[in-house]
């Protein structure tokens, strides 16, 4: 008897791993437009379900811890990176959809973090803000973001900070709130002196890859 368990013990684990690997998990399929290359999974029977993503209404999302979908815009699998839409700003004010969130934040335990490429901008930030390694001078980026676009337009003579996500910060939270700044946005590769006309919005997300 003694010898039965022993081996059911041995045996149990071996068989679920076993049947993990065995199943070969082929890429899902398309949704909407956008191809959803492995390992991203839009459902239980494709790809690797440590990536998820939600495919609702022909809209390939992410979905932030706080629980807020972020569109996809772009996907590179080779580079393991995509890249979300920052939320929108409401209308006729100066909040991101997400602030009362605190902005977004994935899930540390999930394989994806921020990259290095996001320039991201402040907007209506409170003044003690007013440190590096923001640049919230009155040439700073943000304010042609403000200036220049109808979504921000709710920001105008606010102060906004631009600043780039680099390696020194957490790589899983752009942080906005009430008394801090309420609004932001994010540029991936933003170089300065590119015209506000070619700024590519989105915030860049990388992949551990599995395995
Ligand atoms: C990804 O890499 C493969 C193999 O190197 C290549 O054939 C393919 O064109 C690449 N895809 C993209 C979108 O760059
Ligand atoms: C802020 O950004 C502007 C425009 O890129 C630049 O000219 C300025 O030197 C920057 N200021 C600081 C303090 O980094
Ligand atoms: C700017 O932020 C303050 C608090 O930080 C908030 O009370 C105010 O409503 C915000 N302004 C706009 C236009 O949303
Ligand atoms: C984000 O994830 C990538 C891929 O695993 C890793 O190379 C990078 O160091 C991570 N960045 C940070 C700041 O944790």
């Amino acid at each position: 008897m003694k010898n039965i368990m022993n081996t059911m013990f041995f045996i149990f684990p071996l068989f679920f791993e076993a049947s993990k690997a065995a199943i070969a998990f082929p890429a899902c399929p398309k949704c909407g437009d956008l191809e959803v290359p492995f390992p991203l999974s839009t459902n239980g029977n494709c790809g690797d379900s440590r990536y998820k993503v939600y495919c609702r209404h022909g809209i390939l999302q992410f979905k932030s811890s706080g629980g807020f979908y972020y569109n996809v815009h772009s996907i590179d699998a080779n580079a393991s990176k995509l890249i979300i839409s920052p939320p929108q700003i409401n209308k006729g004010s100066c909040s991101s959809s997400d602030l009362y969130l605190g902005g977004l934040r994935l899930d540390e335990s999930l394989p994806f973090n921020i990259s290095t490429h996001n320039t991201v901008m402040l907007l209506n930030c409170s003044d003690n803000l007013v440190f590096s390694p923001l640049n919230c001078s009155l040439n700073s980026p943000c304010r042609q973001f403000e200036e220049k676009t109808e979504e921000a337009n709710g920001c105008k003579d606010t102060l906004c900070c631009t600043y780039l996500k680099d390696s020194a910060m957490t790589a899983h939270m752009i942080r906005v709130r009430v008394g801090g700044c309420t609004a932001y946005t994010s540029v991936v590769n933003f170089k300065g002196g590119d015209s506000i006309e070619t700024w590519n919005y989105g915030i860049e997300l990388q992949w551990i890859s599995p395995n």
